[in-house]
């Protein structure tokens, strides 16, 4: 594997808590931001008083997708995620950029903002790119906080030589972001995919049904499949059990899945039902609307000179609904998929409360992104997930990148981490 795709694999799916330090270098942590999460990785931020003097936390809101943290006493904040909960929500915290005044702090063990206070109370690995002027740098203060961090495991990442903003020559501009970013890659290429799913079932449908008109004709539709078969690798990737309902499909199933090959939605729905208890339930496949009321036992043939006989059709019972009402069994977290060709943010909202899912994973299938012959089928995805919440728009993705995340999201929701339970 080269070394851009094992980095990509490392950042794929993994999560990553972003504080920006005051600086002006603070600008470059948008473009931090904008590579890590066209990787795959969730970018979570946490702005510093100083570091609010440069970006707005809009524009890191915007970029991440995710609601930005600020100061230590929001009461929302604390009653939906701690700032404990905050700082283990990740896979790594990166400090970008690292001004001197917080490296100094981090060496000193302060706790006097949200920020240091995150960086004391975590155990999960730190990555800091310092920038500042020159002297700052060459400081023997500087140069002694840096010592003490190192010793302690953290990670440094630059700074470069350069022209400063100061109009000084010399170490102390941030290191660039690309360059950034493969740091973390290697970071998180060393830690392994957090198995924070062991001990929980997951249930995930996949692929098209094929609803029989005669033996050898069915109605279907153009679903590869991939994206559920992604997803069900993903959670069990991450520990989970996981119960793979799949319409026909040519895939073969992830390690540590246990496939059930069904053709109809009807039996589609019996294994699904069958297959509960579940805490997760991910329901990705293309189910038929509708089956032939009643399918002809032999094969039927053309009658020269007459026109075919039209087929009834009957409504095929809704998997999504059936295991999203309430009631003892209700997986904890049942996700939908909207596979839409117009209106796709309100036709998906809609689906959401028709269905009572939980979250909705909205796709357009108007728009080959890949060139695959058909509107479904493709290796890509650009989704948008769909919780009470609102609306969050993923970049054009990889069907696994897009897997990843997903299971990474579900994991956090899961696993208690509260800013997620806006089901
Ligand atoms: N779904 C299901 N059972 C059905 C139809 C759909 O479980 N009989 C699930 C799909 O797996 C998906 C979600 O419902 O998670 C939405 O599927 P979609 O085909 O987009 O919507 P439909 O319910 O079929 O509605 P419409 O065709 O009107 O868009």
């Amino acid at each position: 594997m080269s070394a851009a795709a094992s980095g990509a694999v490392a950042l794929d799916g993994r999560r990553v808590l972003l504080i920006v330090s005051g600086g002006i270098a603070a600008y470059k942590s948008l473009e931090l931001i904008r590579l890590l999460t066209g990787a795959g990785t969730g970018v979570r931020c946490v702005l510093t008083d100083a570091g609010g003097q440069f970006v707005t936390p809009l524009s890191l809101q915007a970029l991440s997708g995710e609601p930005v943290h600020t100061t230590l006493w929001s009461l929302t904040d604390e009653s939906e995620m701690g700032h404990i909960a905050l700082s283990r929500s990740a896979d790594l915290v990166v400090v970008c950029p690292a001004s001197a005044d917080i490296l100094a702090r981090m060496a000193h063990g302060l706790a006097s903002d949200l920020a240091t206070t995150l960086l004391l109370a975590t155990d999960t690995p730190v990555l800091v790119a310092p920038a500042m002027n020159v002297r700052m740098w060459q400081h023997p203060a500087t140069q002694a906080n840096l010592a003490t961090l190192r010793a302690r495991g953290i990670t440094v990442v630059g700074p470069d030589d350069g022209v400063m903003a100061c109009n000084e020559f010399g170490p102390g501009r941030l290191a660039e972001p690309p360059v950034i970013l493969a740091a973390i890659a290697a970071l998180l290429a060393r830690e392994p995919v957090p198995q924070d799913l062991a001990g929980r079932h997951a249930l995930v449908t996949a692929g098209p049904t094929h609803e029989p008109i005669d033996p050898v004709r069915y109605l279907a539709n153009r679903s590869s499949g991939r994206q559920g078969y992604a997803i069900a690798g993903a959670l069990a990737a991450r520990g989970a059990r996981v119960t793979l309902v799949s319409g026909p499909v040519n895939l073969d199933p992830s390690p540590g899945t246990t496939r059930i090959a069904v053709e109809t939605a009807q039996e589609m729905l019996a294994a699904c039902e069958a297959a509960m208890p579940a805490d997760i339930a991910v329901l990705t496949a293309a189910v038929a609307d509708w089956r032939v009321d009643v399918p002809a036992a032999s094969k039927l043939k053309k009658q020269p000179g007459r026109s075919p006989a039209p087929l009834a059709l009957t409504l095929n019972p809704d998997i999504l609904a059936t295991l999203s009402r309430p009631g003892p069994s209700r997986p904890k977290l049942v996700v939908g998929f909207a596979a839409e060709t117009d209106d796709l943010l309100s036709n998906a909202v809609a689906k959401r409360a028709a269905k009572g899912c939980d979250w909705i994973v909205a796709n357009d299938v108007g728009q080959p992104l890949d060139g695959s012959p058909g509107i479904m089928g493709g290796t890509h995805n650009e989704v948008q997930l769909i919780t009470a919440a609102g609306a969050e728009a993923w970049p054009h993705l990889d069907k696994h990148e897009v897997a990843a995340r997903l299971a990474a999201r579900i994991a956090a929701f899961i696993t208690g981490d509260r800013s997620e339970t806006h089901a």
